[in-house]
């Protein structure tokens, strides 16, 4: 492989939407930000420049980071934040992965518009697993507020509440049509009949999963976070924050000019209200070289989109999702299992902080928490303060198990509170792990789109209600399961998972949904060193930032 250098200077500017014009945080200036391009094998320089008044840190989503857990991200997790005028140089290296993964701020709300597209190619030679398209195209989702996103959110922090919804969803940075004000702002995707179009779709909105369809077209999912699949077809793909999904379209024998519109809006099964607007991008058939103009009109055709808490079509899209699983993408799902773990997941409540007015239920603060523990954020990185065995930092304790048993999916206990803690759980080097996360109705069943950092997962199950450790395990798929790097945690139901713990380092695991990380739905790994040379964190780079 080859090294790849990029240069990210993160920068204020102005951009317009919806008829207001604010200023954002960008990586040069772009909106959404540059697209990574690399090859499998290859390593990865990317020099960012914080040149804005907040903190920044960027995580490479999805990249394994084997060994490399000093570039992954995270603030307070894996670095301490790069400081106004301050650079560091994230450095690693891509392998066994290939497809589309992204790139975004990982510290307050900076995400909201720090985001961008990573495309990995496969080795030199090496065909794709389908047939190879005449083009291909990252379609971004992401989400607009009007207001300063980093007010929104410290304004909710300080009242424990709900922050406000955002004003629109986006294509590649633009609400389009459907919204007032933003007739021009459409992404167009002009096409060829008869050709074929991989469509790189991925979800950086902060707090919505989504559906996305194409009027009149079928979509062929062919790759899921950067791990090939099984082909299907289907009408509408399901993507949760986190995740992303390549599809194959083929362009029909359309007229010259006919549009279609192509249209994404939530998926929300939770509690809160949500914005249940419709983002759209334009599908354009090209016009004959004899036409002078393209016409501007609207296209008129809107896809035909599940109910916007439609649980049975998230049910179903999810087990379409298969892995390849032949002799060149082999599913090493790990059968024999070191440690099992059960994890909730959900909302609760924490106590107010001493005079202050808190606006969730009693004078409470609302707050989100795995097992019981709503996270609280160190002061210095997990990851120095492992790999120096600074005391103080976090604790080794993190429940393996929910703190007491009840109906998860039916009454709620009759306590709601939350504790809180930056407690870890530590794995030695190569332990295979089996987890299942549990939703749990305390406040509302609410689909969670778990990540794991520094590992793929395999989904081996999934169900409604209550998981029973007697019956579930036996259904469980070891032979195909997908392969992923974010899960949608089913709303009232579980999802089984299974990994192994070969990347030493400091691993987040958190809900994708912003809003529920910003109320402590994140916990870490702790994985040991192994003792060959090839299984040890080397020590961190001279530039890694400084709290
Ligand atoms: Cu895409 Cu911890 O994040």
């Amino acid at each position: 492989g080859i090294t790849r250098r990029y240069n990210f200077e993160v920068k204020m500017q102005s951009v317009t939407r919806l008829c207001q014009t604010k200023s954002i945080v960008t990586i040069n200036g772009q909106f959404p930000g540059p697209k990574i391009v690399t090859r499998e094998g290859d390593r990865l320089e990317i020099t960012v420049v914080n040149n804005v008044k907040y903190n920044v840190t960027i995580h490479w989503h999805g990249i394994r980071q084997l060994r490399s857990g000093w570039a992954d991200g995270p603030a307070y997790v894996t670095q301490c934040p790069i400081q106004t005028g301050q650079k560091y140089v994230y450095r690693f290296r891509v392998t066994g992965q290939r497809g589309t993964l992204f790139w975004h701020a990982h510290i307050s709300w900076l995400r909201a518009t720090l985001y961008g597209p990573i495309i990995i190619l496969p080795k030199h030679g090496v065909p794709y697993p389908f047939p190879q398209p005449y083009k291909e195209v990252p379609i971004v989702f992401g989400e607009w507020w009007k207001a300063d996103t980093e007010l929104v959110i410290n304004q909710a922090m300080k009242t424990g509440s709900a922050p406000n919804l955002s004003d629109a969803f986006t294509v590649n940075g633009l609400p389009g049509p459907l919204y007032n004000c933003s007739t021009k702002d459409a992404f167009k995707l002009k096409v060829k009949p008869g050709k074929t179009y991989l469509l790189r779709l991925i979800n950086a909105a902060l707090n919505d999963e989504l559906f996305f369809s194409v009027a009149n077209h079928t979509l062929t999912v062919v790759e899921a976070d950067a791990i090939y699949t099984k082909p299907f077809t289907t009408n509408t793909i399901l993507i949760t924050p986190g995740q992303t999904t390549n599809v194959l379209l083929t362009a029909k024998n359309h007229h010259p000019n006919a549009s279609f519109l192509m249209a994404a809006r939530p998926y929300a099964t939770g509690p809160a209200t949500f914005d249940n607007t419709t983002t759209a991008a334009i599908l354009v058939y090209a016009r004959n070289p004899s036409q002078k103009h393209e016409h501007t009109k609207l296209p008129q055709l809107k896809p035909k989109l599940p109910f916007f808490n439609d649980i049975s079509f998230a049910a179903k899209f999810n087990s379409k999702l298969r892995s390849l699983a032949n002799s060149n993408f082999p599913a090493n799902v790990p059968k024999k299992i070191d440690r099992r773990f059960l994890f909730t997941v959900g909302l609760g409540l924490l106590p107010c902080p001493k005079h202050q007015t808190c606006q969730g239920p009693n004078n409470t603060m609302i707050a989100a928490a795995v097992n019981n523990v709503s996270y609280v954020q160190p002061k210095i990185a997990l990851l120095q303060s492992h790999f120096f065995q600074t005391n103080g930092v976090f604790t080794t304790d993190f429940p393996k198990n929910p703190p007491f048993k009840f109906n998860y999916t039916g009454t709620p206990p009759k306590n709601l509170m939350l504790s809180r803690g930056t407690k870890t759980i530590v794995l030695p080097f190569n332990t295979s792990v089996e987890l299942v996360l549990q939703d749990t109705s305390i406040i509302g069943a609410e689909s969670h789109p778990l990540h794991l950092h520094g590992f793929n997962f395999f989904v081996v199950g999934q169900g409604v209600g209550n998981f029973d450790s007697k019956n579930d395990p036996a259904k469980f798929n070891l032979v195909d399961p997908i392969e992923r790097n974010t899960v949608g945690v089913p709303s009232g139901g579980w999802v089984a998972i299974r990994f192994r713990a070969d990347n030493p380092g400091a691993w987040f695991m958190h809900c994708h949904l912003e809003v529920h990380t910003s109320w402590g739905l994140k916990m870490a790994w702790i994985v040991q060193d192994g003792t060959e040379k090839n299984q040890k964190l080397p020590p961190p780079p001279s530039d890694l930032p400084k709290c």
